[in-house]
């Protein structure tokens, strides 16, 4: 199926590393110019001149999504250079601490929020404009599974996934009169830079054998038995935000290996 995503311009944030990056060189080899957005410049630099070296157009924009001015530049940026901003994929995130939520500083809670809902919103108050003028958008929000059924040791970032979930859909009800899509992506588990590093700390702390059996019994939570890799959440991002996915609008969709299947 040809996604026709040749010449679309795509802005993914968190695309420094793991499934932005993942999702930004997609979106490169498919034909799209990409705005390659993180707070890390170097990881930025590295995503851009990867897309580049293989013969696809990318604009770096290291900016802190938490900053609406510097968001608003972003956007003007990609215009200028592009032409304009045609899909959106707010994906950069953090989870800063996997401890209880009484356990969590105050301080990793709201930077947290900030980044995963505000850097969403701001990103999209920014974008919209340029869409609602040229009757043509895609938004995609990526969230977790962790927000659709709860996850313990993750309130502060579920909290603010669901945030984005709510948001995603107050959104997509305003805007799809002017033929903008906005849905949501939920991962359950998947094998990115950030839960390597998760695992890495906690097979340090539970050591190798009582990890190995702990990894075994996630497995058997997914209905596959298999833990999710970058490239199904990216495949999916780029059908969601193609024309081929014109119909759907205002949705979550999880891609978990039907580890939460919710009605
Ligand atoms: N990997 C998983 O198992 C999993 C599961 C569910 C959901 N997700 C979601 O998928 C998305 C990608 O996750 P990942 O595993 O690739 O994580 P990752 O940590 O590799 O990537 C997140 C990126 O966001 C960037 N970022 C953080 N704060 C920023 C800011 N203020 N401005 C701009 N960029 C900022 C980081 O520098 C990083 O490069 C996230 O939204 C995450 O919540 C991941």
């Amino acid at each position: 199926m040809d996604l026709k995503l040749t010449g679309q311009v795509a802005l993914v944030t968190g695309a420094a590393s793991g499934i932005g990056q993942h999702l930004a060189q997609g979106y490169a080899a498919a034909g799209a110019k990409v705005v390659v957005n993180d707070i890390n410049a170097d990881g930025v630099a590295q995503t851009v001149d990867t897309i580049k070296a293989q013969g696809g157009d990318a604009l770096g924009a290291p900016v802190d999504i938490t900053e609406l001015s510097a968001v608003e530049g972003m956007i003007a940026d990609a215009t200028k250079a592009f032409g304009q901003v045609d899909i959106v994929v707010n994906n950069a995130a953090l989870l800063t601490e996997h401890t209880l939520y009484l356990e969590t500083d105050p301080a990793s809670c709201e930077r947290e929020i900030r980044v995963i809902l505000f850097g969403t919103m701001h990103c999209i108050r920014a974008a919209l404009p340029g869409m609602i003028e040229r009757n043509h958008g895609k938004i995609l929000n990526i969230a977790t599974d962790a927000a659709r059924v709860g996850q313990e040791r993750e309130a502060n970032y579920s909290a603010a996934k669901g945030g984005v979930i709510s948001f995603s859909k107050s959104i997509a009800k305003e805007v799809g009169r002017h033929n903008i899509n906005v849905n949501v992506l939920s991962p359950g588990a998947t094998n990115s830079p950030m839960r390597i590093g998760l695992q890495e700390g906690l097979k340090e702390k539970l050591g190798e054998e009582r990890w190995l059996a702990r990894e075994e019994k996630v497995k058997r939570l997914y209905p596959l038995r298999r833990i999710g890799e970058m490239e199904d959440i990216s495949n999916t991002a780029m059908f969601l935000t193609s024309d081929v996915a014109r119909h759907i609008t205002g949705q979550v969709l999880s891609v978990n290996g039907g580890f939460a299947m919710v009605g």
